[in-house]
Formats: C-alpha cells, structure tokens, sequence
C-alpha cells in the first residue's frame, strides 16, 4: 500500500507544469542563499544621471558600436535605476533571499579618486540595500563588474599601469565605509579571467586590444597584456582584501572573496595529449587567479608555457596576498571538450588558444549537451558537480557561493517562445541538481544565483540575447515572468506560479 501511495503521489507530481520535479529547496542546508544576479552596465541605464561619470563601457559602445552585435547601448539598459522598486517587488515575489548586484564605480567616483565621492551616488545604493532588506533579501555586492570611470581607462589603460591598484583599493574602502554596515557579502572582482582576455587579447571589450596570434583591432600588442593587467587586478584585488580584513571585517562582520568564470573542460579522447590539454585549458583559466590568491603564485603550466610573458610576484606582493579570500564565487554555464593544439594543429583563434588547446563541444559528430543560444554555451549539468569538486579539492575546501549559472535564448524568438522558456527550466532543474548532489557528498556551497534576474544588456551581444527569468520588452521595459520564474518561484516558495 505505502508503494501505491508514493507511485500516486509521483504521478502527481509528474502533471505539475512546471514542476521543481525532485528537487526540493530542503535539501539544500540550511542557511543557504537563493538569489539572482545582474549587474551596473547591464541593467541600470541612467547613464547620465545624478553626477555619474562616464565609464569605459558608454564611451566603447558610443565610439565602437559596429562592436556591438546590434549596434546598442547600456544608456537606458532596462532601466534598473529608475525601476529598482518594482525589480526588488518581481524579487520578493520570486522568493529568493538574496540578490547579487555590482555597483557602478563612475557613479560612486565619476573620475576616479581625484574627483571626490558624488554623494547621489552612493543614495542611489543606499535606496536600493535599504529596499532589499525590508523585504528581507540579502544583498551579495560586486565592486567590479566590468566597468570603470572613463577617466580611469584612459589615464591607466584601466588595468595596465599599476596606478590603477591605488585607484581600486581607494574605490573598495569608500564602499566598505559606506555600505559594509549591512553588506556582508563582497567581491571585488566579477570574472577578470573573461574580461581581461576579451579585452587584451581578443579586442572584443574595452579597452579593445589585441595580443597575436587573436583578433583584428587597431591597437595591436604584446602578449604580455593580458598578463599584465591580470596581475595589476589580482594585486587590486590584494590590496582591498588586505584592507577590508584589517580595518572593517572585524566590526562589520563580513565576508569577501572574488568571482571567476569556469568552464569544465573535458579531455576530446583519452589520449595522454588531450587529458594534458583539459588540465592546461583549466590551469590558463581557474588556477590563473586562484593559485596567486591561494598560494601566491601562478600555477606551473602557465610559467612553463608563458615564461617570461608572465609577471612574477615580488615579496611584498607575496606578503599582500596573505590575507586570503572567505569564499570563491563560481560563474558556471557549460562544459566542453579541450584538444591537444601542440603536437597536433589545430585552429587556435579561441580564448584557450595561449594555453595551446582547442575547445570544442562535439566529439564523433555528438554534442557534449544541448547548445544555448551563446555559441560555446552548452546544457551540461553533471559539468557543475565536478566544478564543485575540483574548486573545494584545489582550494583547500574554502565556501563557494555558484554566483552565476543560467540560460540564453535570442531575442528574434516570439514572445511566446521566449515566455514559454522550458528549455531554461530544464536547464535550472538539472544544475540545481547537479549542486545538491555535490554538497551532500560534502561540497562546501553556501549559494546559488541565476544569471540573470532579467533579460539586460549582454556586452557585445547587444540586446540579441536573453538570459533573464524575467522577460523585459527593451522598448517599454515592461517585465513579464517568463515560465523558468514561475518555477523558480515554485521551487523556491512550494507555491503556485506568479503572474
Ligand atoms: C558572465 C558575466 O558575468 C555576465 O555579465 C554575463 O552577462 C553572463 N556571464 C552571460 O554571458
């Protein structure tokens, strides 16, 4: 009879659509935070108001909109400035308890630390921390997500010359003394293992540069840039750390760490040359900023393969990084194949390439899993389990926080189609999955949030590419759940969907 029960009670949770199937918010721990993310330049428009200043981002999509797939801008982005209210409303209706968000440094010191704090600035953040605590929701800060006063990018080559460390730790201490009385999750930097090869190798973002053998942009340059403003960010990065540990975490009682894009890379076969190109393809792109933050210096592959393309730490850089991060933050979307591109050849114009690997996601003619919209970005859930094992066996079991996962889909969809998105509810379903089995074989996560809360402004994608659960109308900026909402509300809340 007790079998009958639970076959019936199955089948009638099998009709619910859409259904958090098998995943229960219970089985995650206690504690455990639930959010969504965006970020300044995607979201908040406003790109004028109230004393902001210009940043690398408005100056790059004004000058090089050809750049930018459909031409477009953050100017008006979806309006997140003016809309905070209702977007904080869409997040207490979702039921999440935390929300991850970057503030934009242009608007808090619109030309760097020369040109004083603009007050109207950090109202701006004050407004919307004090909006999210009312309803009970976490606030989880970015510092640097992307952006940078203008002024910045062209005195520095934003994260060329080192000047620019002082600029960051300046910028990190006004937003510890401002907002870390109830900001108790930081990080300073959002993925500058992506941005920093998309900007200085690939000559796709701000300050648009290009290191041989990649891209085809005006400012054509050593190999050394990207390494060069890597270590410039990861000395940044250092010197905030050091200083929110010394002088603020002790009365405000938080925590700080940075977040790094991560794909899992599987060996293409099972040759010793592939397995050994998977390990390159992850050292060039977890171990890059990790192993300096963990173990003061950069990891074995990249010295061999870089040589002295590669800064090295000086002592008293080694002793600033002593002070370590309290959790890692984990962008995760896809898994794909890396091949050996030393003794092989093979066509290196990817972002993998100083690494010599070539990724892919087909083997034999089959897909690692179902393609998003993104090209490269692929449904790979069991990919988050092993990030998981691989990040917490590294780096000495430290909290990780998975600050970002989600799902794109285009824009020249039908409304219906975009509104209907099941194909992002089965990939939520599954990566959520994928997480509560890693941590209750003991994989230390804290949080989870999903890229994005609403469709925004995705770089050079322009607005071609939607990841949000909310779907926003670009010209009346009108937000609309879209069916992963509903159902993340479902898993979230146990109850029925939102309208
Ligand atoms: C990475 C970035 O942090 C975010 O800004 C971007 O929109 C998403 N992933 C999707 O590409």
């Amino acid at each position: 009879a007790t079998g009958m029960v639970i076959l019936l009670a199955a089948a009638a949770l099998a009709i619910l659509a859409p259904s958090a199937r098998g995943l229960d918010r219970a089985d995650f721990p206690p504690g455990f935070l639930f959010g969504a993310a965006t970020s300044a330049y995607q979201v908040e428009g406003a790109y004028l108001d109230d004393g902001k200043g210009l940043n690398n981002w408005d100056v790059f999509t004004h000058t090089n909109s050809g750049n930018i797939v459909d031409g477009r801008n953050g100017d008006v982005a979806v309006d997140h400035y003016h809309r905070y209210m209702e977007d904080v409303e869409i997040m207490h209706n979702l039921g999440v308890n935390s929300y991850r968000f970057s503030i934009s440094w242009a608007r808090i010191l619109p030309r760097g630390r020369r040109g004083g704090v603009n007050s109207a600035g950090i109202a701006f953040y004050n407004r919307l921390i004090a909006a999210l605590q009312q309803k009970g929701i976490e606030p989880f800060v970015t510092l640097h997500h992307f952006d940078l006063p203008h002024e910045l990018e062209i005195l520095y080559g934003s994260w060329l010359g080192a000047g620019i460390r002082e600029e960051f730790n300046y910028y990190a201490d006004v937003c510890f003394r401002a907002f870390g009385d109830r900001i108790k999750l930081w990080t300073t930097f959002n993925e500058p293992n992506m941005f920093t090869k998309l900007a200085y190798m690939l000559g796709m973002y701000p300050p648009n540069h290009c290191s041989p053998p990649f891209g085809n942009c005006n400012s054509g340059n050593s190999q050394r840039e990207p390494y060069v403003a890597a270590h410039n960010i990861i000395m940044s990065h250092a010197a905030a750390v050091d200083n929110y540990k010394r002088n603020y975490q002790a009365k405000q009682g938080g925590s700080i760490g940075i977040v790094i894009a991560m794909k899992y890379y599987e060996p293409l076969t099972n040759t010793t040359e592939d397995i050994l190109a998977a390990r390159r393809a992850l050292s060039f792109e977890i171990h890059w900023f990790l192993d300096p933050i963990f173990f003061g210096e950069y990891p074995k592959e990249m010295r061999e393969m870089l040589s002295s393309n590669l800064p090295e730490f000086t002592p008293a850089e080694k002793r600033l990084l002593q002070n370590k991060v309290d959790f890692i933050g984990v962008n995760h979307y896809t898994a794909i194949y890396a091949q050996d591109c030393i003794s092989s050849t093979c066509d290196l114009n990817t972002y993998e390439g100083n690494a010599l690997v070539f990724a892919t996601g087909e083997r034999d003619g089959v897909q690692i899993g179902e393609s998003t919209a993104l090209v490269g970005f692929y449904d790979v859930p069991e990919g988050m389990e092993k990030t998981i094992k691989y990040v917490n066996q590294r780096y000495v079991n430290v909290p990780i926080y998975i600050t970002e996962n989600g799902y794109s889909q285009y824009s020249s969809n039908t409304m219906e189609d975009m509104v209907n998105d099941v194909g992002r509810v089965n990939y939520l379903q599954g990566y959520l999955s994928s997480i509560s089995s890693a941590v209750r074989k003991g994989g230390n996560v804290r949080g989870y949030f999903v890229w994005s809360l609403m469709d925004n402004f995705e770089w050079v994608f322009g607005f071609t590419v939607r990841f949000g659960l909310y779907h926003v109308d670009f010209a009346t900026h009108e937000r609309t759940p879209k069916m992963s909402a509903k159902w993340y509300r479902e898993f979230l809340t146990g109850s029925g969907p939102v309208n």
